[in-house]
């Protein structure tokens, strides 16, 4: 499969295993996993949560221990939150502040995660041991997928 494939078939699988699930961490949970198992290219997928202003918490993810608690003004996760903007980083060492949880990672793409009422709720950081690993179309469709998501923050995670 082409990357354009391989997302469509992601974007069908996380459909529906998130359809009508009211709980976010399993949604992500969910999300990462697909996503983990189908990018060829992924070291490491996950999310990194809105705990506080100006605070992210990671959140499910799949790789090497990701780093516990990322400033809005750190990283490359921490870009994507402050400007609620994507972020694809050919060459991590090029970015300044990035932050290495695993010394290997060499690219990276970020997207922000929207509620339904457009609030910043999360990230989600897919790094890679190759460079330059990530382009427009991983952007756009890791945007897509998160879209997919949007309804299942609008309810705390059940217990
Ligand atoms: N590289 C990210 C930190 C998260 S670890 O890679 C999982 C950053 O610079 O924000």
């Amino acid at each position: 499969m082409n990357k354009t494939e391989i997302y469509r078939e992601a974007e069908s699988r996380i459909a529906e295993l998130v359809r009508d699930l009211e709980d976010p961490i399993a949604a992500m949970a969910s999300a990462v996993a697909v996503l983990h198992d189908l990018l060829p290219a992924a070291s490491w997928t996950g999310f990194y949560r809105v705990v506080a202003p100006e605070l992210l918490r990671v959140g499910p993810y799949q790789g090497p221990v990701g780093c516990l608690e990322i400033s809005f003004d750190r990283g490359v996760c921490g870009a994507a939150a402050r400007l609620e903007q994507s972020q694809v980083v050919d060459d991590v060492d090029s970015f300044e502040g990035h932050i290495a949880c695993d010394a290997s990672a060499r690219s990276e793409v970020v997207v922000p995660v929207f509620d339904s009422k457009g609030a910043l709720v999360a990230v989600l950081d897919v790094d890679s041991h190759d460079t330059a690993a990530f382009d427009d179309i991983d952007r756009t469709e890791l945007e897509r997928i998160v879209r997919l998501l949007r309804p299942c923050f609008d309810r705390p995670s059940q217990a």
